[in-house]
């Protein structure tokens, strides 16, 4: 009768530690090999519907954890943007009455467009596709490995 509950108390302890280490070692083998990403994989989200965004208006979203926003602009077309400042990655603010972007940071601005209107940001900001399925826009970027 002993042996039996010595031997069923190794048991218990033995499955113990085996747990104990599988949930040590399995996010350390999770780590070690992520999951890869091939450089043409491309993210798409949803971001608003036609009746949202009005002539000359822009909304902010995420995607892919990246800042981003969508613009109508005056002629009636969308267009998306990256919203990471160029110069050192701030995020930039929309300037309706202007038609324009600022970053606060170091006072670049940028076209509704993307482009560079005011340095110290050299290049326009990153643009993303658009398409417009019925009544909702959505924007696509690449997935890039980082
Ligand atoms: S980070 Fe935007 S101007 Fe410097």
């Amino acid at each position: 009768m002993a042996s039996t509950r010595r031997q069923f108390l190794n048991r218990i302890l033995g499955g113990g530690i085996t747990a104990i280490m599988a949930y040590i070692i399995y996010p350390v083998l999770k780590f070690l090999d992520p999951p890869s990403i091939s450089s043409g994989e491309r993210s798409k989200a949803f971001v608003a519907t036609t009746e949202e965004m009005s002539l000359n208006s822009a909304k902010f979203f995420r995607l892919l954890d990246r800042a981003a926003v969508l613009v109508r602009l005056p002629n009636g077309n969308y267009k998306s943007l990256s919203a990471k400042c160029t110069d050192l990655g701030c995020t930039v603010s929309f300037r309706p009455a202007g038609d324009y972007f600022h970053c606060n940071c170091h006072g670049s601005e940028f076209s509704i467009n993307g482009r560079v209107l005011r340095g110290p940001a050299a290049r326009p900001l990153e643009e993303y596709d658009v398409s417009v399925v019925g009544d909702k826009i959505y924007v696509s970027a690449p997935v890039k490995s980082v």
